[in-house]
């Protein structure tokens, strides 16, 4: 601790103590900081205040000599924190106020002229907003990422067949890789989802000062322009006192932790015993301490898990957010945990699903004997009636009904039932329909815009290909 920060420790806040005598008490103190967690926000406070002062200078708020001196300190403020030899202290707050306290050390009393036309309420929503910025800078291509480890094995078993469900019942065969192309298009809507978000909030609360704006010959425009907005927000009392921009992050985290976690639970399921559908390798299980058989999904639980976490951080700001009255209050304070902790999990689950996707090995032999079981083609008989012999589908679903009883109770699949047995139900029936009977005749029938035979699997593996993996788009 330097021999100013010292001082001040006896007495108050050196940054805003003017008219304190006293420091606060203990406790106080404990609550109100939020270097703890906001340090975080280090590079893009830095970067911020990098741009007020380059615009203070050119408006002439602030001299060409001062503003190299206060880059020159906040530069090497960057370096330090970076290295790790950074001393931050609680009883300077927060990141706004270490950071330019130590500016003060480095630089002098040119330090205090930083401040001009700024406060830390536009300072606060600044960083955060940045930050939010550039977390969906990472979180997007993870998730295209994402969609490039499903693409690469929906492709590679765009005819391996598996039953599709419905209750967890065998419903119809589909093929492994129209189920993958599913999680493809979800993903996609979570990429938009996280580009519409950045959209909205990229503009600059900066230069709304306090809450009022300020009497100085700022350029906002400038400095929005500076810091990659698209501009300056509208309304100053807006600027400082809204967080939707952090609530529509983790409202768009939610969503998407929400589609993680049904694939999680569907590899959860596939590896279990009485799946057996897939197995996942060594790198992405953990053994029990007591029962050497096991192989535990660890990873596809914890990416469940998380989407609790997300949706409640998401909970915890928006309880934060009601019915605070305009504009800032240190409420708002409270705004960067669940921020961060949502993002922290958030990337974590997509990378662990981006890496099972990829060792995931699917046994096709079960999965094809599985799809083949529990009259999974009862629908292609039904439709085989409708289209051979011109029944109204309501009847063709009674016959077939009939049929299905028939097969349960001698214990058979549909198409070992005897041919005398289906002209029994109805006489028009002939042997052709014993094709319509196996799984590969049934998912190669399903050719309709969107459906699961391997042809169309393939070719809308190659459309999302080029709509999700081309140029990334950036609005
Ligand atoms: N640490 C504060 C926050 O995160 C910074 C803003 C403080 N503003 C104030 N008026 N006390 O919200």
């Amino acid at each position: 601790m330097g021999a100013k920060k010292k001082a001040a420790a006896k007495s108050s806040n050196a940054m805003w103590g003017g008219r304190f005598k006293a420091g606060p008490a203990e406790i106080m103190e404990r609550i109100n900081a939020s270097i703890d967690f906001d340090r975080r926000l280090y590079a893009q406070d830095i970067a911020g205040s990098m741009a007020h002062c380059r615009m203070l200078v050119a408006q002439g708020i602030v001299s060409a000599r001062d503003g190299k001196a206060i880059q020159g300190g906040l530069k090497r403020i960057l370096g330090e924190i970076e290295a790790g030899t950074f001393t931050f202290s609680r009883r300077l707050e927060d990141i706004h106020m270490n950071v330019e306290s130590r500016l003060a050390e480095l630089i002098g009393p040119a330090a205090g002229r930083l401040h001009t036309a700024r406060s830390r309420n536009d300072q606060v929503a600044l960083d955060v907003r940045l930050w939010a910025r550039d977390a969906i800078d990472r979180v997007e291509p993870m998730l295209r990422d994402l969609q490039a480890a499903l693409l690469d094995k929906a492709e590679a078993h765009a005819a391996t067949i598996m039953p599709g469900f419905t209750h967890l019942q065998t419903a119809q065969p589909v093929t492994f890789g129209h189920h993958l192309l599913a999680y493809v298009e979800m993903v996609g809507r979570d990429r938009s989802r996280f580009v519409d978000c950045r959209a909205r909030m990229n503009e600059s609360p900066l230069g709304a000062a306090a809450l009022a704006g300020t009497p100085y010959p700022i350029d906002r425009h400038a400095t929005a322009l500076d810091l990659g907005f698209a501009g300056p927000m509208a309304n100053s009392l807006d600027a400082v006192s809204d967080r939707d921009y952090a609530l529509e992050f983790m409202a768009a985290a939610s969503i998407c932790a929400i589609h993680l976690s049904r694939l999680a639970e569907e590899i959860f399921i596939w590896c279990s015993a009485p799946f057996r559908f897939i197995a996942l390798s060594d790198a992405f299980t953990t053994g029990s301490s007591i029962m050497p058989q096991k192989r535990n999904p660890d990873a596809a639980e914890l990416v469940r898990a998380k989407t609790g976490r997300i949706v409640g951080d998401f909970q915890t700001l928006a309880m934060v957010m009601k019915g605070l009255p305009l504009t800032y209050s240190k409420d708002m304070q409270e705004d960067k945990e669940p921020l961060f902790d949502a993002c922290d999990s958030l990337e974590l689950g997509i990378a662990a699903m981006a890496g099972m996707v990829r060792d995931l090995t699917p046994n096709t032999e079960r999965m094809l004997a599985v799809a083949s079981a529990d009259y999974s083609t009862a629908t292609d008989l039904a439709d085989w009636l409708v289209r051979t012999l011109g029944l109204p589908f309501r009847e063709a679903h009674h016959a077939t009904g009939v049929l299905v009883g028939m097969a349960s109770a001698r214990g058979v699949p549909l198409d070992e039932l005897k041919l005398e047995d289906m002209k029994s139900v109805n006489p028009g029936i002939t042997g052709e329909v014993f094709k319509a009977l196996t799984v590969q005749a049934s998912v190669a029938a399903r050719t309709s815009f969107g459906g699961t035979a391997p042809a169309n699997v393939r070719k809308a593996a190659t459309a999302a290909r080029k709509r999700f993996l081309g140029a990334p788009k950036r609005r």
